[in-house]
């Protein structure tokens, strides 16, 4: 027999759904909020989308095969390159600038690790075809509003931001070749995960001098604007001054406390161009909540048009956690409205008849499927968690009459059945429990 999911799937029994449900109705209604609108694509889809795109190291985590048909397939690691193909097929007909969100399952061969898993949910929000700043802090607003509204403040979620232009011409004023800037973006996008020596050792091998390494250590150092403004960067002074305005929007969308410039965002992607960024724990203790940034190329580079895009990812899986630690996943929703209970003098039909009424009035309604007692179906309506329980046919009760007991404090009342479930609605459930 199985015993249990593959390493690094999950299953999600009811109450871990929730939790994910509360993360997507959260994702959706900040989507909404900012005028993004939802889309999908396939999970498979041909390898070489990725291959060609994705930078190597998701490659090296691809879930791939050859199907029937002797095409190379892989399950998607990311939506951002399904994207690109869908938009750059019918540029002409979108509207533009293109804001569009999703939620994918996406599937990647990692090490399991914390926070790391070999599927994952992820938020995915975009804007394709406006080259300015504000579009990059529309975005990373978006990303923050999400924080906000589970609860998470500016202690708790830090917004790193960068800009790989910036970077470049920093890397360039230092001496390091324009070859090497790959390899260097590699060891800057671990340069906190790994030991000081080895980070060295690898830039040495790179072919870069004393000076250079020094300066490639000193980036994780650039973590205000300030000091990011006064750097010597050969060529991109432009992108200096796209930075600045971009803090200053992020602000301007209420955004500004969860802002920390901070030159070691890199990504480990290789498309993106521009601004980047990502959403971490404050005490720096999980893996990222949310990365994301400007890449600008890869629209041409998947047969398209040249249009400027931009986007992040949001997992479901860091943020869970840092949700659980802080206590900020909502209680379970509440149980059933009613439980609809028959004694001697009516039968599972009778129960079956209210029920219908009362279901298709909006209540969420379960009663005895098999036949039991009645202190049973009272018993069992508790543990269901229902609000309510409406009795049926108990001895001493006209036929036109009915039960209705609370279930929080046993309180009991007579009413006319037919009154009764005209009156009853997800309004009336909605109001407290302790209405009579
Ligand atoms: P990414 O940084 O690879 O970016 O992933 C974005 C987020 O997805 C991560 O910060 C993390 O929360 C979550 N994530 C990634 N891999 C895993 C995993 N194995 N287990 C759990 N969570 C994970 C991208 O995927 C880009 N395509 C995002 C993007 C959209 N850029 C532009 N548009």
């Amino acid at each position: 027999m199985v015993s249990g999911a593959l390493p690094g799937f999950r299953d999600f029994y009811p109450a871990e759904l929730a939790e994910r449900t509360h993360i997507f109705a959260t994702w959706r209604e900040v989507a909404h909020r900012f005028g993004f609108v939802e889309y999908d694509g396939p999970p498979l889809e041909p390898l070489e989308l990725y291959t060609k795109k994705s930078g190597d190291e998701i490659v090296g985590q691809l879930y791939n095969f050859v199907d029937k048909g002797d095409r190379a397939i892989a399950l998607r690691p990311e939506m951002t390159p399904t994207l690109a193909r869908m938009v750059a097929a019918r540029a002409n007909a979108l509207r533009k600038p293109v804001r569009w969100f999703s939620i994918p399952q996406l599937f990647r061969y990692e090490r399991a690790q914390r926070g790391r898993l070999r599927e994952h949910f992820q938020l995915n929000m975009d804007i394709v075809g406006e080259s300015d700043v504000t579009a990059d802090a529309e975005l990373l607003a978006a990303a923050i509003e999400i924080m906000r509204l589970l609860g998470l403040g500016p202690d708790d979620v830090r917004a790193r931001v960068s800009d790989r232009r910036i970077l470049h011409g920093y890397l360039l004023a230092a001496g390091v070749p324009d070859a090497a800037f790959g390899g260097v973006l590699a060891v800057v996008d671990k340069i906190d995960r790994q030991p000081r020596d080895v980070s060295e050792e690898k830039l040495a091998a790179l072919g870069l001098g004393a000076s250079a390494v020094r300066a490639v250590m000193d980036v994780p150092e650039q973590t205000s604007l300030a000091s990011i403004q006064a750097l010597n960067v050969q060529g991109g002074e432009a992108a200096v001054a796209e930075f600045s305005r971009f803090a200053e929007y992020v602000e301007a969308l209420g955004g500004g406390e969860y802002l920390q410039p901070d030159l070691s965002i890199v990504r480990g992607l290789a498309y993106y161009t521009g601004i980047v960024f990502e959403l971490f724990d404050a005490k720096g203790e999980l893996r990222a909540i949310c990365g994301g940034g400007r890449y600008d190329n890869l629209l041409k580079q998947s047969g398209g048009p040249d249009l400027p895009a931009l986007g992040f990812g949001m997992g479901d899986v860091v943020l869970g956690e840092l949700l659980r630690a802080r206590t900020l996943m909502p209680a379970p929703a509440a149980g059933l409205d009613v439980w609809v209970a028959f004694g001697e003098s009516a039968g599972v039909s009778d129960a079956m008849r209210v029920s219908s009424r009362l279901r298709a009035r909006g209540l969420s309604v379960e009663y005895a499927l098999g036949g039991q007692q009645l202190s049973r179906q009272l018993k069992a309506a508790a543990a269901a968690g229902a609000r309510e329980a409406v009795i049926l046919g108990a001895p001493d009760v006209a036929p036109d009459e009915a039960t209705v007991r609370r279930l929080d404090d046993g309180h009991e009342r007579r009413v006319r059945l037919d009154e009764w479930i005209d009156e009853a609605g997800p309004a009336a459930s909605a109001r407290s429990p302790t209405h009579s």
